[in-house]
């Protein structure tokens, strides 16, 4: 299993994780880790069984024995089709709390770790190059201003048809950044030997193309 290769990809939220991991695993076969998703997925789940939001062991249970299924696009939680529901903006809040207790992070530990199958894992998140993968083949810590990843939120709504206010959004961004960078457990961090990648003045695309070129560096074929 050790064997088995991973590119973890870490950074701020609308930094393009979810695009360029999803992409970059695509094109080269590999199995795809949305680590965010399993803090949303805790956090309905929670809400659904009506768990003591203030019992950290109880939230440890629930993301322990959830049971969770990604299908292609769609996540499912025991056969149920939550793919929307955990981008609603309650579950969301909520994940970015629970993200904060050590025994969910614990339980989901083990849960991560299932994940890194043959042919190789795309992995991205907060903290896959740090804590979850150290020995990753490739860390990439993928960044961008606040305001380049405000824009691209802002953007990612309108085309949903959903309105936004670019001032909320960037304190929205702010807060969230600051509690990723400053909770005292697995901090969001480049990963020691991270590739930083600052793609506010690049498309996705280029940062797809970056990140396979920077594997292919490291694993010539
Ligand atoms: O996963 P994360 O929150 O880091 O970001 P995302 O959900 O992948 O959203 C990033 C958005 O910015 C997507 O709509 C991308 O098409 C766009 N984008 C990008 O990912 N990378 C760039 N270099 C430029 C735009
Ligand atoms: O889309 P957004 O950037 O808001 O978050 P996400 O990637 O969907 O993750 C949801 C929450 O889980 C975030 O608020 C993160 O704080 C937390 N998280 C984490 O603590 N560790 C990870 N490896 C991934 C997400």
């Amino acid at each position: 299993n050790s064997l088995i290769p991973v590119i973890a990809i870490d950074g701020p939220t609308a930094s393009g994780k979810g695009t360029v991991a999803h992409k970059v695993a695509l094109r080269l076969g590999f199995h795809y880790l949305d680590s965010g998703a399993l803090y949303r997925l805790t956090a309905l789940s929670a809400l659904r069984r009506e768990t003591d939001l203030a019992d950290e062991h109880a939230l440890a249970k629930v993301a322990e024995h959830m049971q969770v299924n990604f299908d292609g696009a769609e996540i499912l939680l025991a056969n149920d089709n939550v793919s929307a529901a955990i981008r609603a903006e309650e579950v969301g809040n909520l994940a970015s709390k629970i993200a904060a207790l050590p025994a969910v992070r614990q339980a989901l530990f083990a849960v991560q770790l299932g994940f890194r199958r043959a042919p190789g894992l795309v992995a991205d998140g907060r903290d896959m190059g740090t804590v979850i993968f150290p020995h990753a083949k490739l860390k990439v810590f993928l960044t961008a201003s606040t305001e380049a990843r405000a824009q691209r939120r802002y953007k990612q709504l309108i085309d949903k048809g959903i309105s936004a206010n670019m001032e909320d959004l960037l304190s929205d961004l702010k807060a969230r950044d600051d509690r990723d960078t400053h909770r005292a457990i697995a901090p969001l961090a480049p990963a020691e030997g991270a590739h930083i990648l600052d793609t506010s003045n690049m498309t996705a695309e280029q940062a797809i193309e970056e990140v396979l070129s920077l594997y292919a560096r490291r694993v010539p074929k």
